[in-house]
């Protein structure tokens, strides 16, 4: 029957068509079949279906010969030789999987082949010579492989080729001449290689190259003029890399030239006045060349220009005073040059200004007393200058401000007490090597969040205020080479400084200098210490605490920052006032959402304040409506910008890892996007809102309030997912119930996962010693161990817990000063409270199971919030208790 069946069938396609056409129509279904046995493609399931063109990533032609094979994504490895076999294949993408060994010569023979992806997998070898028989390809991407060898010169068959990219593989050899005879190209990148030897002039035969990326080679020689002739590219990048020789005036040429990236090179030079007329231009970074001239005023006429760093050269003379038109710069970074004069005035019009970056420089004016108009200023760094006269006391309206440098210059008067007033200083106050004298501000005491104060070797004199014991999240600081009397006050950060930041002062005694107060002092001491400790205890869980751990991340970022002066590929953009931006890399993991995600869209979402859903301590969330209907929830990452560019192929693997940490309870990752510095990572849009939200803004309406049993599903819920993500070896760096969202059918998904693997794309979560968490949720040890722990977790669930049973904030007034939750709850008894008072009443009477069920939970929030780490039980003991309190 069956037999006959195929008879028919191929008589009545011969009727329709050339036998020719069956035999091979027949054959790519063989060839499918044979494909899904070597691989085992997840959703070709056991292959039996023979509607083949329907499989998932199969697309084929009229005569129903498979001209498109898409299987990226799908963690396959194994021998894809057999692919070469499908003989009408016009698309073939076989990226992010695992598959590894030599490219099969056998592609070579895929003569209808378009676009070979094999972007991101395991690919070894040399590119076989094969693939310059692929005449009609327009698309080659071999990008992130570990390919060796040279370019093979065969390749300069694809005349037809238009996208060629071949970036993060450790490919050598010359950048070959005959691209420039590949006269379609549009893009090109060959960055992260070991591409030695010059530019080919002939590079500029190519008429429409719109962006050339060949950062991170060891390419040399001069920056061709011709490649600007043409006068179409709009990005190029070539940091990194041992260019020399002067930046071609021709680059004027190039109106649509938005990003011009050339730092860590050996160039020589002025800049050409024709710089000008790029009205495209949103970057210029040519930080640490050997640059020279003035730094020139033709950069005004770029409007657009978002970021200019000519750090590390050698440019003279003054800034200009045009810059003031610039309404879009967001960072100007000047330092290490020779420049001169005033801070000149008009560059406080630049309304977008984020960071001012003069320093170690010759500026010999004072700083102006308008200073803070420039309204988002968040860096001001004017530290080794000449810089005279006194700290303006408008300072202090520099509200945003995170960082103030203005050591080594000659700044004298006093330290303006309005500086308390920048309570976002958090990365460093540095005032030394000035002729500063007077006292030192009490006010500074507001600083809350300040990691660092350096004011050393001035002239300041009287007592180290005991105010700065407000200083809660202090962890360097130098006194030294002052005037200082008196006392060292008993607060942790002062005794652990080393002694040299106290040395070469008029009187200082205490700890941790060796000199001691005498007996007056040292009574009064003892008790300053059990004081200040217990202030300290107290604050952690205190209405007044900041999250030391959160400027302590800013700070490991940003020494991280300076470290990888590699890493010099970016600026921050933080509204783009650019349109369009180019996005670099961006990608969906969930197939079925492939079709139904804009990108574009996406990324213009995040674009405007008013799709902005919240703020977070590493992210901004953003709604982003796609035109199919699908609702994103996009987040837009912190931070991260200065290396995203470098770190961008770990990152991205990373969060496919994440994207495979399946757990019906963790927010996972769909896709993410990277656009200029800027990541963006996409997830489910949550329209029920946050466990916080349901507990704590519904209190007027006990209608809407839940019940018992949904919140005790909750609390497993959310118990599973944090035990899995420890069961795979991720700590979570920010659990609360502002975290934990609510889907439609009201169960829980933990969500910031990503982050705890973003921080640092470099490392694994084992090795993040950076502490953060939201307010109320940080357990005790982390302000002495500054390391993220399971058990740290575990203390943060049990708060949440707390606010199920509760319906309490983890941080009220009411509770009296000093005493969170946390220390609300285990103190009940000493108070001689009952159950009651604590448990949530609406809900503990309501019933005798409900109450026995809560107390048995309440038990089980008072093993996680235990003081003592080792006491509490691990996550996956929790769910196993909270399950068995359900089910009796
Ligand atoms: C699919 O075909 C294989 C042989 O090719 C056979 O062993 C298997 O039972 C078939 N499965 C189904 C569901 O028909
Ligand atoms: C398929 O056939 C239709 C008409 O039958 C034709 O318009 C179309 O161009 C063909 N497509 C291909 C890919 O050959
Ligand atoms: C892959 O399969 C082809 C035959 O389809 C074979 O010739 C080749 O040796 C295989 N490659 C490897 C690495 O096993
Ligand atoms: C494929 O190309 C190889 C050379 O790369 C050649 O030897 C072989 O005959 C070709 N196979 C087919 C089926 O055309
Ligand atoms: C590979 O390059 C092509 C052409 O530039 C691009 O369309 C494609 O998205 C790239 N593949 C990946 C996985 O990024
Ligand atoms: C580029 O093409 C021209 C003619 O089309 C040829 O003369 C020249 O040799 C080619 N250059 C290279 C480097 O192959
Ligand atoms: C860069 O060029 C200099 C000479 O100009 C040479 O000494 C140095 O080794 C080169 N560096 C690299 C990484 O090729
Ligand atoms: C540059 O700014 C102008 C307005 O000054 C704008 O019209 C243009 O679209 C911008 N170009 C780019 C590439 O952003
Ligand atoms: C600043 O330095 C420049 C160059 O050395 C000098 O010409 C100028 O007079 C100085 N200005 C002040 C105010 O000292």
């Amino acid at each position: 029957m069956e037999f006959l069946c195929l008879l028919l069938y191929i008589l009545v396609a011969w009727c329709l068509s050339s036998s020719e056409l069956v035999g091979a129509e027949l054959q790519d279904q063989d060839i499918l079949h044979a494909i899904n046995q070597e691989l085992r493609v997840p959703g070709w399931g056991d292959g039996n279906n023979s509607d083949y063109c329907n499989w998932q990533g199969v697309s084929c032609g009229n005569n129903s010969m498979v001209e498109g094979l898409d299987l990226s994504h799908r963690n396959l490895r194994g021998n894809v030789t057999l692919m070469s076999e499908l003989k009408a294949l016009k698309r073939l993408d076989l990226s992010n999987n695992n598959f590894d060994g030599s490219i099969p010569t056998a592609f070579g023979n895929l003569s209808d082949l378009e676009v070979l992806d094999l972007t991101s997998n395991k690919f070894q070898g040399s590119i076989p010579p094969q693939l310059g028989g692929l005449t009609n390809l327009k698309s080659l991407n071999l990008s992130n492989n570990v390919l060796v060898g040279e370019i093979p010169m065969e390749l300069q068959g694809l005349e037809k080729l238009q996208d060629f990219q071949i970036s993060s593989n450790h490919l050598s050899g010359l950048i070959p001449s005959w691209v420039g005879n590949l006269t379609n190209l549009r893009l090109f990148t060959a960055y992260e290689n070991r591409l030695d030897g010059r530019i080919p002039d002939d590079l500029g035969l190519i008429s429409d190259l719109q962006i050339l990326n060949l950062h991170s080679n060891q390419l040399e020689g001069p920056i061709p003029a011709s490649i600007f002739v043409p006068g179409k590219l709009e990005v190029l990048v070539l940091t990194q890399n041992n260019f020399s020789g002067a930046l071609p005036k021709e680059i004027g040429n190039c109106k649509a030239l938005s990003s011009i990236r050339i730092g860590n090179n050996h160039l020589v030079g002025t800049i050409p006045k024709t710089i000008g007329n790029l009205s495209s231009l949103t970057y210029f970074e040519a930080d640490n060349n050997n640059l020279s001239g003035e730094v020139v005023s033709e950069f005004a006429q770029c409007s657009n220009l978002t970021l200019l760093n000519l750090a590390s050269n050698g440019f003279t003379g003054t800034i200009p005073q045009d810059f003031g038109q610039l309404m879009n710069l967001q960072e100007l970074i000047l330092s290490g040059n020779s420049l001169f004069g005033d801070i000149p005035t008009s560059i406080l019009s630049c309304k977008s200004l984020n960071k001012l970056d003069i320093s170690n420089n010759r500026f010999n004016g004072t700083i102006p007393n308008e200073i803070c108009n420039i309204s988002r200023l968040q860096y001001m760094l004017l530290d080794q200058n000449f810089i005279t006269g006194e700290i303006p006391h408008e300072i202090g309206n520099c509200a945003k401000l995170l960082e103030l440098q203005l050591g080594s210059n000659i700044l004298t008067g006093g330290i303006p007490p309005e500086i308390g007033r920048i309570r976002n200083l958090q990365i460093a106050l540095n005032l030394s090597f000035n002729h500063l004298h007077g006292p030192l501000p009490p006010e500074l005491g507001k600083l809350d969040k300040l990691v660092s104060l350096d004011v050393s070797n001035n002239r300041l004199s009287g007592n180290i205020p005991p105010e700065l014991k407000g200083m809660l999240s202090l962890i360097e600081v130098n006194f030294s080479n002052n005037l200082f009397g008196g006392p060292v006050p008993t607060f942790v950060p002062f005794q652990k400084s080393p002694s040299s930041s106290y040395l070469g002062n008029k009187g200082l005694c205490g700890e941790p200098l060796n000199s001691s107060c005498g007996d007056l002092y040292d009574d009064h001491k003892a008790y300053h210490h059990r004081v200040s400790y217990r202030i300290i205890l107290a604050v952690i869980g205190s209405g007044l605490a900041v999250f030391m751990s959160v400027t302590i991340v800013v700070l490991l970022f940003m020494i991280r920052e300076r470290q990888e002066k590699v890493a010099k590929d970016a600026g921050i953009v933080e509204d783009g006032t650019n349109d369009n931006p180019t996005i670099i890399a961006g990608t969906i993991f969930v197939d079925n959402l492939k079709q139904a995600v804009d990108l574009d869209v996406v990324v213009k979402a995040t674009l405007k304040d008013s799709n902005k859903l919240s703020s977070g301590t590493f992210s901004t969330v953003y709604k982003a409506i796609m035109p199919s209907g699908v609702v994103l929830s996009v987040r837009r990452l912190k931070s991260v910008d200065k290396t995203i560019i470098h770190h961008q192929n770990k990152m991205i693997r990373e969060l496919e890892r994440l994207s495979k940490v399946c757990h019906e309870n963790l927010v996972r990752p769909i896709g993410y996007v990277i656009y200029e510095d800027v990541a963006l990572l996409l997830h489910h849009y949550f329209p029920n809102g946050t466990l916080a939200q349901l507990l704590h803004e519904s209190t007027r309406k006990p209608e809407y309030q839940p019940d018992w049993p949904s919140r005790l599903s909750i609390a497993i819920g959310v118990a599973e997912g944090l035990a899995f993500l420890h069961h795979v070896a991720i700590i979570h760096l920010d659990i609360s119930s502002g975290n934990v969202l609510l889907d439609a059918n009201s169960k829980p998904v933990v969500a910031e996962i990503e982050i705890s693997k973003l921080l640092d794309p470099t490392k694994g979560t084992a090795s993040i010693s950076a502490v953060a968490g939201s307010f109320g949720y940080i357990p005790p040890e982390y302000a002495y161990t500054m390391q993220v722990t399971a058990p740290g977790n575990v203390y943060s669930y049990g708060v949440v817990l707390l606010e199920i049973l509760t319906t309490r904030l983890p941080v009220d007034e009411d509770f009296g000063e000093g005493v969170d939750l946390v220390k609300w709850v285990h103190s009940a008894p000493v108070r001689g409270e009952t159950p009651e008072q604590i448990l949530d009443a609406k809900l503990s009477t309501v019933s005798f199971g409900w109450r026995k069920e809560m107390l048995a939970a309440l038990k089980v929030a008072l093993l996680c919030t235990d003081n003592t780490p080792a006491k509490r039980p691990k996550m996956k003991n929790v769910v196993e208790m909270l399950r068995e309190i359900k089910e009796n």
